[in-house]
């Protein structure tokens, strides 16, 4: 969106407050006119292009482009956990800098808390806090305790309030007897779960999670997602906006879900909703052997179907398939195709949908296949 528009915008009343702009997609579920609830984050067609260095013109100018997010529309509620789900490349971590003004966006409007981004950064940053997945930063020879502490003092928390927050932190991921040893000695999920407490001693209004399990054992998972459910519950008024590459974790977790690809945000709803679209289409697994890319060529092609993808299972020729089909009767047709090309079937099975099924039904592949 031109500068324009970003003018207009913010010489008038809070934005956060207005309608959605027309998003042209029956996917997104639109916000009710009667929708009073206060807005967390909103972006109005936010886009971001980075230039590729190394290829100029003889002009010495910049040729190569890529457009990591398309114009991005989103609202999220204060109050809710917010899910952005997408395959590697999607945009995600864009999008996510760009709200928490560490990137500038190259279009659009980005507004948190009732904060335009990029023109009350200042201001934002004292509301919001991230935490990237993966993240093993960490001063090493400062104590885990130092550290967070340090931090607090850039966010001018008072030390009585800081320590308090970090015994707390350090408590619930189980850090408590690594709390004076130095960050060098430390693993790389202590490490990570230590990057974890930095992005709540604050005491944000709005957090940024970028994959925020990524990397950690069952039990660091399963820690940070209860501790994010039960610090949203403390107060209503607290939001957090996460990524993930797990379907399952979305699902558990969040109010609602945009699923992005590409850039452009294909479909927001509650995870509920955006199961429901497969309601009709019923999703079934087969596991078989004996294939190749013909047969598998002409399953895909098979009346009635889809989508369908296709794994190769662990340790052998079999493969595993997934297929979403228009209606139950065309899973005949599948079958029939499979044995004319001479595979055969180890295993079938109907499936309820999942957030997975949504993805591929929309994406057009599953989240962990790379695209072609
Ligand atoms: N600094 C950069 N310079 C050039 N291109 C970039 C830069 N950062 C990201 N990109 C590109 O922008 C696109 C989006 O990247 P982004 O990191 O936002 O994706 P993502 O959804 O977070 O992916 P992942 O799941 O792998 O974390 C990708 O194609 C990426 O290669
Ligand atoms: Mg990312």
């Amino acid at each position: 969106m031109s500068v324009e528009v970003r003018e207009q915008m913010t010489s008038t009343d809070n934005p956060m407050g207005r309608p959605v702009v027309a998003a042209n997609n029956p996917l997104i579920a639109e916000r009710d006119s009667h929708d009073t609830r206060p807005l967390a984050i909103k972006t109005i067609n936010v886009s971001r292009v980075y230039k590729i260095r190394g290829q100029k013109n003889k002009n010495g100018e910049t040729t190569k482009t890529l457009t990591a997010l398309g114009g991005v529309d989103l609202e999220v509620y204060q109050g809710e956990l917010f899910g952005l789900l997408g395959p590697n490349g999607a945009g995600k971590t864009t999008l996510i800098k760009i709200l928490t003004t560490l990137l500038a966006p190259s279009g659009g409007l980005c507004y948190v808390d009732g904060l335009d981004v990029v023109k009350q950064a200042d201001e934002a940053r004292r509301r919001i806090n991230m935490v990237s997945g993966g993240e093993t930063s960490g001063y090493g020879i400062l104590t885990v305790r130092e550290n967070l502490w340090m931090f607090s003092q850039f966010y001018g928390v008072s030390n009585k309030d800081a320590q308090e927050r970090i015994t707390k932190m350090l408590k619930i991921v189980e850090l408590e007897d690594k709390a004076n040893a130095r960050v060098s000695g430390l693993s790389t999920g202590q490490r990570q779960r230590m990057n974890f407490c930095r992005g709540f001693i604050t005491d944000p209004r709005v957090v940024f999670l970028d994959e925020p399990t990524l990397g950690l054992d069952v039990n660091a998972a399963r820690i940070v997602r209860n501790f994010t459910r039960d610090w949203m519950s403390e107060d209503p008024s607290r939001t957090v906006l996460l990524t993930t590459h797990y379907m399952a974790e979305a699902d558990e977790l969040c109010d609602r879900i945009a699923i992005i690809d590409h850039g452009a945000v294909l479909a927001c709803d509650t995870p509920a909703n955006l199961k429901r679209l497969l309601q009709k289409q019923p999703v079934f697994e087969i596991n078989a052997g004996g294939l190749n890319d013909r047969s598998l060529d002409a399953m895909a092609h098979s009346p009635g179907v889809v989508r369908m993808t296709s794994e190769a299972a662990e340790g052998g020729s079999a493969y595993n398939l997934k297929f979403i089909l228009e209606d139950e009767a065309a899973i005949g047709g599948v079958v029939s195709t499979l044995a004319a090309h001479n595979g055969n079937i180890i295993s079938l099975q109907k499936n309820e949908p999942t957030l997975e099924d949504v993805f591929i039904k929309l994406v057009g592949r599953s989240l962990s296949q790379n695209e072609e």
